[in-house]
């Protein structure tokens, strides 16, 4: 019997993403059908059972589900060229934060901005992500820090998805810096945090997930573990920065309240792995803020492979530590810098970057998950990773529809 649908991509090659033991998840099949925003069936084309108005012609290149940068900072006001410079004649990124620079001087410029400077400034970065095949992108609060801000920015993140051809997951990210009115009482901040701020955040379903930065410019593992239970009275999920310039076992604290991420994790000392396994948290790297803080001590990614625990790879676009709007360089950077081979990047920007979100419909080419879709031109998968921009989609799906 003929199925209708609404589109049917034919002849192309399919790197799934799906763990079905195939490198790359490639299958066999080189056709897709897609109904209501979802891929219905994945046929070998000779198979004539699916009737449709629209038809595609792949012409033999490569279909990989849409890359998710499963985190970013992408709202915020100014940029922080001035701090750059700082850097370049030797000041540190610890030192620009303790002198009230860093993430508190994108904290002043977001507070001063309006939402439509905001929004359209995000835009402007979502969308050189986009032009790159990702079509899903998770969003940070955390450069307000005062009630109204940090809503205002969520806000602006969640209307990203009004403009472009994207999904947006959102992160309340309070617990980033100790704004300068708390300076002198940053306990009481963090109970402002839990008290005010995680159940307005809840209440108007601004965020589905609560970040912590875990670190001495941050915040203490008391701290957090604070606005750990207060996400979790709130049912929010967890994730972390953690052991980014040093251990603090952030990222042992966050797989005690089932954290689904923990990120940067430079400084995680291997022994802490088997909590993380236990747990089933994603392990995300961001090479970028690695590379643009000259950091040399790498993630313990042999360990994390031994241990089997999922590797996502994020671009952690933000104006200080990785003011880097490519997930397709970041997806290099994961090779050259900590050693991933290519198939590991990809499944860090697919499935793996999907888990770190909780997202069960995305991140493959799967029957029943989202037609969120690209098309490459290329003769392998590993171009991908291999190259600096070099390609960009020939054509990209997102929700079944051609962007
Ligand atoms: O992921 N480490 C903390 N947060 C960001 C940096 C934010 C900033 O410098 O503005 C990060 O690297
Ligand atoms: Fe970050």
């Amino acid at each position: 019997m003929t199925k209708q649908c609404d589109l049917v991509i034919d002849n192309v090659r399919i790197a799934s993403m799906q763990k079905n033991g195939k490198p790359y998840g490639i299958l066999t099949q080189s056709s897709v059908a897609i109904k209501n925003g979802k891929v219905l069936a994945i046929f070998d084309g000779s198979q004539e059972s699916y009737h449709c108005n629209k038809r595609y012609n792949g012409e033999n290149k490569w279909l990989l589900p849409g890359f998710i940068d499963c985190h970013t900072h992408l709202v915020y006001g100014g940029n922080r060229a001035n701090e750059f410079e700082q850097r370049l004649q030797g000041k540190t990124y610890t030192e620009i934060a303790q002198q009230g620079g860093g993430i508190q001087g994108t904290v002043n410029a977001t507070r001063e901005a309006s939402e439509h400077t905001l929004l359209s400034s995000a835009i402007k970065r979502a969308s050189r992500l986009v032009e790159e095949g990702v079509t899903c992108i998770e969003v940070k609060s955390g450069y307000g820090l005062d009630l109204d801000t940090e809503l205002k920015m969520l806000k602006v993140a969640k209307q990203i998805a009004e403009y472009l051809p994207v999904s947006i997951v959102t992160t309340y990210l309070g617990a980033h810096a100790v704004p300068k009115e708390y300076r002198s009482n940053p306990d009481d901040y963090v109970q402002f945090i839990c008290d005010r701020v995680i159940p307005a955040v809840a209440r108007q379903q601004l965020a589905s997930c609560v970040d912590v930065f875990c670190e001495s410019i941050g915040f203490s593992p008391a701290q957090c573990r604070k606005v750990f239970a207060a996400a979790k009275t709130h049912k929010l999920n967890v994730k972390a920065h953690v052991e980014q310039l040093s251990d603090l076992k952030g990222a042992k604290l966050a797989a005690e309240f089932a954290a689904i991420s923990v990120d940067h994790i430079e400084y995680l000392d291997p022994k802490d792995i088997p909590a993380l396994k236990q747990s089933g948290t994603v392990a995300v790297l961001l090479p970028g803020a690695f590379y643009y803080l000259s950091e040399t001590q790498k993630p313990p990614v042999a360990e994390l492979r031994a241990n089997k625990i999922p590797i996502a790879i994020a671009t952690d676009l933000n104006p200080g530590s990785s003011p880097i709007a490519s997930i397709l360089t970041i997806m290099n950077m994961a090779s050259v810098l900590f050693g991933l081979t290519p198939e590991e990047v990809l499944y860090g920007v697919t499935i793996h970057a999907a888990k770190a979100l909780e997202l069960s419909s995305k991140g493959q080419v799967k029957t029943g998950m989202d037609a969120d879709l690209c098309l490459w031109d290329i003769e392998h998968p590993a171009e991908l990773v291999y190259g600096i921009n070099q390609h960009r989609p020939s054509a990209k799906w997102f929700a079944g529809r051609i962007c």
